[in-house]
């Protein structure tokens, strides 16, 4: 897949391990085969995005196959999205480690893949794993592609833009948006919170004001048992609740060894009008 300048929007060429714009502007390529194409003023911080805890938390859950229906569930979605498709462009915004796309790559071979998040450390995973798919640091926020370049985007318990995905996508384009569904982790949760409520879906209003439309909406559900207090540790991590859980309820968690609780997530596919 071909970047875009993130100075000026130009197509980026590859020079041996450079990219480089009509301009000038030149990105190294890391030792791991991705492009750091995050300016310093599009950092909010010096290490923007999952540090590298979490991501190595998140990248041994997803290893350990916990969530694997929900990446199976991903690739039937991308496969009927662009059944017919010679190379369908796919791109993952805010990709993680690059699990879910690694699962896309294997169901679509021919897809034409790129994966992008603002964490450099998720990014040097996905590189790692994945060498075939093209990666990139930089932000959902201004994604450094041609406009109207993309088939389908992914966006996996992340940070939608509007805005910035409609006009990645070509006309009548997909965006495939999965998110916690109101009883996710709900058995988890219980052993963080003294009253667990069922959280409401994430709003998309925002979308429709782009000129968004759903096209599809399903919720997975299924049961899972960590057995250890180590996977429950790196599920905490990626979650939300990481941050929020009280000191007497980390040590509450930190003494339990076995734990089954459902997972729900919603998918829900939206079309570029
Ligand atoms: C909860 S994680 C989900 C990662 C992956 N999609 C998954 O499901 O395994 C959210 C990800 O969004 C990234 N992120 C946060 N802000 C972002 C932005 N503005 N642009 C791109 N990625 C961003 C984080 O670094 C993190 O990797
Ligand atoms: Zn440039």
């Amino acid at each position: 897949m071909e970047f875009h300048c993130p100075i000026d929007g130009k197509a980026l060429s590859a020079n041996e391990a450079t990219l480089r714009c009509p301009d000038g502007h030149s990105f190294d390529r890391a030792k791991e085969g991705y492009y750091n194409l995050l300016l310093v003023q599009q950092k909010a911080s010096l290490d923007p995005g999952d540090n590298k805890e979490m991501v190595e938390a998140r990248r041994r859950f997803l290893a350990a196959g916990y969530f694997a229906p929900i990446a199976e569930k991903l690739a039937e979605f991308s496969q009927r999205l662009t059944a017919g498709m010679r190379s369908p462009r796919i791109l993952d915004a805010g990709c993680g480690e690059g699990y879910y796309l690694g699962r896309v790559q294997a169901a679509i071979p021919g897809a034409d893949l790129a994966g992008i998040d603002i964490s450099k450390w998720a990014v040097k995973a996905a590189a790692k794993s994945h060498k075939k798919i093209a990666w990139a640091v930089a932000s959902s926020k201004q994604l450094p592609f041609a406009k109207n370049s993309q088939d389908l985007i992914l966006c996996l318990f992340g940070f939608p833009f509007w805005e910035s995905f409609r006009s990645a996508l070509a006309d009548g384009g997909h965006l495939l948006l999965v998110d916690p569904a109101p009883e996710h982790l709900w058995e988890l949760r219980e052993l963080i919170y003294d009253k667990v409520n069922s959280t409401d879906l994430s709003k998309i209003d925002g979308a429709f004001a782009a000129g968004f439309s759903v096209v599809g909406e399903e919720t997975l559900t299924f049961s899972i048992t960590l057995e250890s207090n180590g996977a429950i540790q790196d599920l905490l991590a990626m979650t939300p609740h990481g941050y929020r859980i009280t000191a007497e309820a980390r040590e509450r968690l930190g003494g339990v060894q076995r734990l089954t609780t459902r997972v729900s997530v919603a998918f829900r596919l939206l079309r570029r009008g």
